[in-house]
């Protein structure tokens, strides 16, 4: 495969004398979903926040295309166009579709917002995400689905013109149709060139999206596995840290 958008090396992370991350290993590439399992308490949340640059690693490597970075603020992840979705989705439910998307850096024209322009790139992410589920762009986000909620924070990375994107547990809160229009959403993502990176505690979920699965066990990466070469129970397996298996990827 070629070279990772995403490579962590022996990454670390301790709160006091608890040690989170045990020296991960994990990659992420480009127009590839790599769904992070593990049970509660495992460490991807941990894992992410490092990422994210909200919550630095104290130790390890992270390299970026291949050049080693510094992840020490969001401002540096951003610039790097490193994405997180969070599981509350930080939406503000009194604005529209569009404002949401735009939150936080409004295009500015002559001093105001330019409205025109935000409702012309917002269509245009939607579009590239084949939405057809919206029906207009000017909905307050108190008005949609858990569904449509998650498809606009989704397509804010694709205004924000993300290269890495990270979806923490996107159909948690779904029922079966709307979970479905999500993980098809993930895979048009992830086909536009993005580097997806999903954490979900479905295995189903996970089998129907994911190109690559990570799995953390109490802070150790214990399999790294290709989704078409795996089954649900072997990943079970890994979850529950009755199987192992050295970093393949
Ligand atoms: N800020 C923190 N201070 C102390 N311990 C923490 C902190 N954040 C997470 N932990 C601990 O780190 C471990 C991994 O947590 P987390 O990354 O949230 O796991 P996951 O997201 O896989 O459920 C847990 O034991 C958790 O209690
Ligand atoms: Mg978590």
């Amino acid at each position: 495969m070629n070279q990772p958008i995403i490579e962590l090396k022996q990454v670390t992370k301790s709160f006091g004398p608890v040690d989170v991350l045990k020296g991960i290993d994990f990659e992420a590439h480009a127009g590839r979903v790599t769904a992070l399992v593990g049970d509660n308490g495992a460490g991807k949340s941990t894992l992410i926040k490092g990422l994210a640059g909200v919550q630095p690693y104290d130790g390890g490597v992270v390299l970026f295309d291949g050049e080693p970075v510094h992840l020490h603020h969001p401002r540096e992840a951003a610039r790097y166009g490193i994405e997180v979705v969070y599981q509350d989705l930080a939406l503000c439910d009194n604005l529209d579709i569009v404002q949401n998307m735009f939150l936080g850096r409004e295009e500015m024209a002559q001093g105001t917002f330019d409205e025109g322009r935000m409702e012309v790139e917002a269509a245009a992410a939607l579009q590239s995400l084949s939405v057809k589920t919206v029906k207009s762009l000017r909905q307050k986000v108190a008005s949609l689905s858990g569904g449509q909620r998650q498809t606009v924070a989704i397509a804010r990375s694709v205004v924000k013109q993300a290269k890495v994107v990270i979806l923490d547990e996107p159909t948690a809160a779904l029922g079966v149709a709307q979970t479905a229009q999500v993980l098809s959403l993930v895979r048009r993502l992830a086909d536009s060139g993005v580097a997806v990176i999903i954490i979900s505690h479905n295995l189903q979920d996970v089998f129907q999206v994911a190109d690559d699965i990570a799995v953390l066990y109490l802070g150790t990466m214990t399999a790294r596995v290709r989704a078409a070469e795996t089954d649900p129970d072997e990943v079970v397996g890994y979850i529950t840290g009755t199987k192992t298996r050295g970093a393949a990827a």
